[in-house]
């Protein structure tokens, strides 16, 4: 079954499967969204199934939160748990210092009150995902639907003031109608190509009226966990200054794949 899995694939699901080794039994863990973090929901799902693991899940969306309970993890709300041990989820890009263009999923706003919510924050990416300076993936930013235009307005004007290289910005679209977030809203992205000052875009961002949260993830993550189409992991711990290599297995027989 594997056999048939992109390299990209099997680089997500090695860092995913790694990445789960960080949870033990007891734990309130932030479940992200995306394709990689739907590996290790998948992963969790199967160490509560085998090991018995106990786990309460906080998932960052809807699709999140139908994958756990599919799986067996027991899901619960932020409200409910208040606070997480850990919280691992992907990334459409990291740098050296693990800041982070998340929200190519439309999911950031939730997965930024989580990870922040969260006691640590695990990145799990395939090695495409690292990049020496953020912004060739496009920043979204999380509008409210009244007065979007308005809005979008305000972000052009305030990016003629930033240091980045384009200045494009796009309604998401989903098909024909503006695509909607678990909270109702709209996307923005943003083509800056490169961003040269991450932490004032983003407290510049957030000033303005009517934009709920934007996609850069400033010293939120800790440690990323970067996998590779054969099976080799990565391990960077910038709190922790430390770097290790793993290797993790594809099971031919996996029930993981079986629905893949
Ligand atoms: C969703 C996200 C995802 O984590 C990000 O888009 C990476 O997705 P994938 O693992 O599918 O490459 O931020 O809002």
């Amino acid at each position: 079954m594997t056999g048939e899995l992109s390299p990209i694939d099997k680089a997500k699901f090695a860092a995913a499967k790694r990445a789960t080794a960080f949870v033990e039994s007891g734990m309130k863990v932030g479940l992200g969204t995306g394709s990689t973090a739907a590996w290790m929901v998948r992963c969790l799902g199967e160490r509560v199934r085998d090991e018995g693991l106990r786990i309460k899940g906080v998932p960052t969306s809807t699709r999140t939160a139908d994958l756990a309970r599919e799986v067996g993890i027991e899901v619960i709300s932020l409200d409910e748990a208040r606070w997480l041990d850990l919280t691992i989820d992907g990334a459409d890009e990291f740098d050296a210092d693990l800041n982070l263009i998340k929200g190519g999923g439309g999911a950031h706003l939730q997965e930024k009150i989580v990870a922040t919510a969260s006691d640590r924050m695990i990145v799990i990416a395939d090695p495409a995902k690292e990049v020496a300076h953020l912004g060739a993936f496009p920043l979204p930013v999380e509008v409210i639907p009244f007065g979007w235009k308005a809005t979008r307005t305000l972000v052009e004007e305030a990016l003629e003031g930033m240091d980045v290289l384009g200045r494009e910005t796009a309604l998401r679209m989903n098909g024909e109608a503006p695509f909607v977030t678990d909270e109702g809203n709209h996307i923005l992205d943003l083509h800056l190509k490169r961003i040269g000052n991450p932490r004032q875009l983003s407290l510049v961002l957030n000033q303005i009226p009517g934009l709920v949260e934007n996609g850069l993830f400033i010293d939120i993550c800790d440690v990323v966990v970067i996998g590779h189409g054969d099976g080799r992991v990565e391990i960077r711990d910038i709190t922790a200054g430390t770097f290790d290599e793993d290797r993790v297995a594809f099971a031919d027989n996996d029930n993981l794949f079986s629905d893949i």
